[in-house]
């Protein structure tokens, strides 16, 4: 378990992630309001070096990010009953070529990649400290999820 003590230690957290992340890759972000996803969301899109501020995507369902190392799917499941809806979006890069980024994807997007990092985030009562929690399925992600947690 990591904790992210403040709003700037969590945007710093995805700035580091960002740098062990590949094309093709799935991250899914579960907590619950509040707990942080967008502000994880943002730091990842600004260690990748995307254009344009990611906000929360409730509105879009998902929002495409480019003008960095990868382009950045930002997606919110909320609403979504498959993650096929968002392969049908017509998107204008492919998910195979990018970054998605599913906040609320738990139980619901696994089925898109056989190799996904799921970060949980939770929040204490009373507190601004967040508790983030990595889980990865794939072969590379015991590797990566080391590298991140040395460099800490
Ligand atoms: N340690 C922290 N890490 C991240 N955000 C924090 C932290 N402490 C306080 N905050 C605040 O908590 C809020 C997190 O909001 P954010 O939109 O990122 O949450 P979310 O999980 O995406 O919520 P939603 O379920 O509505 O999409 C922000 O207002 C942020 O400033
Ligand atoms: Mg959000």
């Amino acid at each position: 378990m990591i904790e992210l003590a403040t709003p700037a230690a969590t945007h710093a957290f995805g700035r580091r992630l960002a740098t062990v992340l590949h094309a093709g890759d799935l991250v899914i972000l579960t907590g619950p309001l509040g707990a942080g996803k967008t502000a994880l969301t943002q730091g990842i899109g600004a260690g990748l070096g995307v254009s344009g501020r990611v906000v929360s995507p409730t509105f879009v369902i998902a929002r495409v990010h480019q003008g960095g190392r990868l382009p950045l799917v930002h997606v919110d499941a909320y609403r979504l009953s498959s993650l096929d809806e968002v392969d049908d979006m017509d998107l204008d890069v492919a998910i195979g070529d990018s970054v998605t980024v599913v906040e609320w994807g738990a139980g619901l997007v696994e089925q898109l990649s056989e190799s996904r990092l799921e970060v949980r985030l939770a929040r204490r009562a009373d507190s601004e400290v967040r508790e983030l929690e990595l889980i990865g399925v794939g072969s590379s992600w015991a590797e990566r999820i080391q590298q991140l947690l040395a460099a800490d």
